[in-house]
């Protein structure tokens, strides 16, 4: 499987703060926030990964995450020349995507909670059926977000972007995988009335060839469109708080030794380079778990 970041938002509401710096890179309380669903995507096990970001501002990224060997993965790069919604990173990404499975990431989702991985297999293994997965995850107040039903099996029954009257208060948040049929049906939506290609197109054509796999994440979990001043604020409180009680988020270098790709060695290397000595603390207490 392959990974996408989608990390081309320009990030108007967080103006001024954007203007010199764009959203993914903003940090999150001690992390770049795209650091954070790239480790959504080394969690998943995924190794070669595509970022797209916003027109004529790679270099910042790559001066960031380079070509990602230090990792043991392979990061690559194309900007996004007009935003034309969530939907046309598989449009960008065709080649990238092949004949393969994917996963997108939103650039400024951040996600973590108890049993996070068995949930990342759990949708893997839903791809691999030929369907696609999609999460849920409850708030108050859905209406700014995909909205999704779905039944005691995990089957979706409708699907709808920011609606006035929302069929259930589960919202999708930005972690999608499909299979590579993905790419010929992001060719084929049509763009909605606010001129975008909505990734709730995308999901809406699975759930019309009953396709669509809701995986649920329960109030023990946390979610973050960090896209606001406010929930930028939230959710390095959260993350701070997360990492106190022993639970390394969004730690990179923590993943990439635990899952083998680079070695004790490269890892100490990498914390020493960003000052980061005190090792114990830095790989974290119950990260298996996370
Ligand atoms: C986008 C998607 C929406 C999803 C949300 C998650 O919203 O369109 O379905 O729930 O991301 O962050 P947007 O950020 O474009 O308002």
């Amino acid at each position: 499987m392959k990974g996408i970041i989608l990390a081309a938002g320009k990030g108007t509401r967080l103006y001024p703060v954007t203007k010199p710096v764009c959203k993914p890179l903003l940090p999150v309380y001690d992390k770049p926030m795209i650091y954070y669903p790239m480790s959504v995507l080394m969690n998943s096990g995924i190794r070669e990964i595509l970022v797209i970001t916003p027109p004529d501002d790679t270099k910042p990224f790559v001066d960031l995450l380079g070509d990602g060997s230090h990792l043991g993965i392979k990061i690559t790069y194309i900007e996004q020349k007009v935003q034309r919604g969530i939907a046309d990173a598989f449009i960008i990404g065709k080649e990238f995507i092949g004949n393969d499975s994917v996963c997108l990431a939103l650039g400024d989702n951040i996600f973590y909670g108890p049993f996070f991985k068995r949930k990342l297999r759990a949708a893997a293994e839903i791809v691999s059926e030929g369907k696609a997965a999609i999460f849920g995850y409850y708030v108050a107040d859905p209406r700014a977000f995909g909205v999704v039903e779905f039944d005691s099996n995990g089957n979706a029954v409708s699907i709808e972007e920011k609606p006035s009257n929302p069929k259930s208060n589960y919202i999708v948040p930005g972690l999608y995988f499909y299979g590579p049929d993905v790419v010929d049906i992001a060719e084929n939506i049509k763009p909605s009335a606010r001129g975008e290609l909505e990734i709730t197109s995308v999901n809406e054509e699975y759930l019309n060839r009953g396709n669509l796999r809701v995986i649920a994440l329960g109030k023990e979990f946390s979610w973050f469109d960090a896209g606001s001043a406010d929930s930028l604020y939230e959710a390095a409180g959260a993350i701070r708080a997360a990492q106190r009680s022993g639970n390394m988020i969004g730690c990179l270098e923590e993943i990439a030794l635990r899952k083998g790709w680079i070695n004790e060695e490269a890892f100490r290397k990498l914390a020493d380079s960003m000052n980061k000595t005190n090792y114990g603390q830095y790989l974290g207490a119950l990260a298996e778990e996370f």
